[in-house]
């Protein structure tokens, strides 16, 4: 691939003018949203979509988010919209809700990987409306990141995969939610989340009444991952051996982490909450905390820069310490898992 001059853009009208000139003109520009940055592109136009796979060294499997600024565009690149995707259009969006829906004409066929769907969201962010607005285009964009690395929730993280590969990156505030949308099939009757989020399973189910969940996400929660080389979930992954401690009390944990912390001192990286943190001695352990067990929202916002920031930092081991899997825990869970590639250790056990 040629290297490309990254430019570095600010998020007032002169930098966003600038951003949208490119995207028209068919580059690759990465932007913020509510959830994590996205690398954005021209969805109408394939030599575009296809910079997009070539920067993240994405499979071309794995069909792309569209992004728009305006609700009747969802109306626009969909075929039809049913009645419940319609409540939850009115209730969720803008908001990190993306809609897999029967695709219109028009939407270029790599975006969606040949499928008859396709995924649309309107990001909640002003920033990334008014970027989208200004191009004038559905946006497709997936997460700013390298295949298969945490996403980025913050320009710099964006610049550390992107660096040299995309014309220009729109430089805002960190993501304020930190993991990607919750992604719910709208396409039969029943609706089925793909992917948890921030818009959880119940309150999917108070606006339409039953959803279902995919097996993927059920399978994405699984101890033991499936042996098959397709299933293999290497996603969201730091480059460091990352463990993730379940279904302990804080005195276990405390226990089993302060002999890790007596053995290895600066060669572990710690992600865990006040509660546990109180209670250990963490010698030049590296260390980032999201509050109380309950704020799990917080979690969310730090998870993937903290595994990046882990990885910069050159320690040998990550531990990270779960929540439970209620409310936005499923999402938290369900990223962390992978993340982990299911090294989980319940009461000082790696159960893989
Ligand atoms: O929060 C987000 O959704 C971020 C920001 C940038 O908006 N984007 C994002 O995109 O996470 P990406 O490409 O990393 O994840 C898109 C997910 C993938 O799991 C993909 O398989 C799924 O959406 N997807 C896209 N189109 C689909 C379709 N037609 N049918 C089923 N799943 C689809
Ligand atoms: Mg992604």
């Amino acid at each position: 691939m040629i290297a490309i001059n990254t430019k570095i853009l600010q998020a007032d009208s002169a930098g966003l003018e600038c951003a949208a000139k490119l995207l028209k003109g068919g580059e690759v520009v990465a932007f913020p949203t509510e959830t994590v940055y996205g690398l954005g592109a021209n969805a109408l136009d394939a030599r575009a979509i296809d910079k997009i796979f070539a920067a993240k060294g994405r499979p071309a499997d794995n069909p792309l988010i569209i992004h728009i600024a305006d609700k009747a565009d969802f109306y626009k690149y969909a075929r039809s919209v049913s009645d419940k995707a319609k409540a939850l259009i009115d209730n969720f969006c803008p908001g990190p809700l993306t809609l897999v829906l029967p695709k219109a004409e028009g939407i270029a066929d790599n975006v969606t990987a040949g499928l008859d769907s396709v995924a649309v969201r309107m990001p909640e962010l002003p920033v990334a409306r008014e970027l989208i607005a200004l191009s004038g285009l559905p946006i497709a964009a997936p997460s700013a990141n390298l295949s298969g690395s945490p996403s980025p929730t913050c320009a710099a993280d964006v610049m550390e995969d992107m660096q040299d590969k995309i014309a220009a990156i729109v430089e805002y505030a960190n993501s304020g939610v930190g993991i990607e949308s919750t992604v719910v099939d709208c396409t039969g009757d029943t609706p089925r989340l793909l992917r948890p989020g921030k818009i959880t399973l119940d309150m999917l189910r108070y606006v339409v009444g039953e959803v279902e969940l995919d097996s993927s996400v059920l399978s994405s929660m699984q101890v033991t991952a499936p042996r098959s080389p397709g299933m293999k979930y290497k996603h969201y992954a730091p480059k460091t051996p990352m463990y993730i401690l379940e279904d302990m009390s804080i005195a276990q944990a405390r226990e089993f982490l302060q002999a890790q912390i007596n053995q290895h001192n600066q060669d572990i990286a710690l992600l865990i909450s006040r509660d546990l943190l109180d209670v250990l001695d963490t010698k030049g352990a590296q260390v980032r905390c999201w509050g109380s067990m309950d704020e799990v929202d917080k979690l969310a916002r730090i998870l993937y820069s903290a595994l990046r920031q882990f990885d910069r930092s050159g320690v040998r081991f990550i531990y990270a310490q779960g929540v439970s899997v209620n409310g936005l825990g499923l999402a938290v869970m369900n990223r962390m898992r992978k993340s982990a590639a299911f090294n989980i250790i319940r009461s000082g056990i790696v159960a893989k």
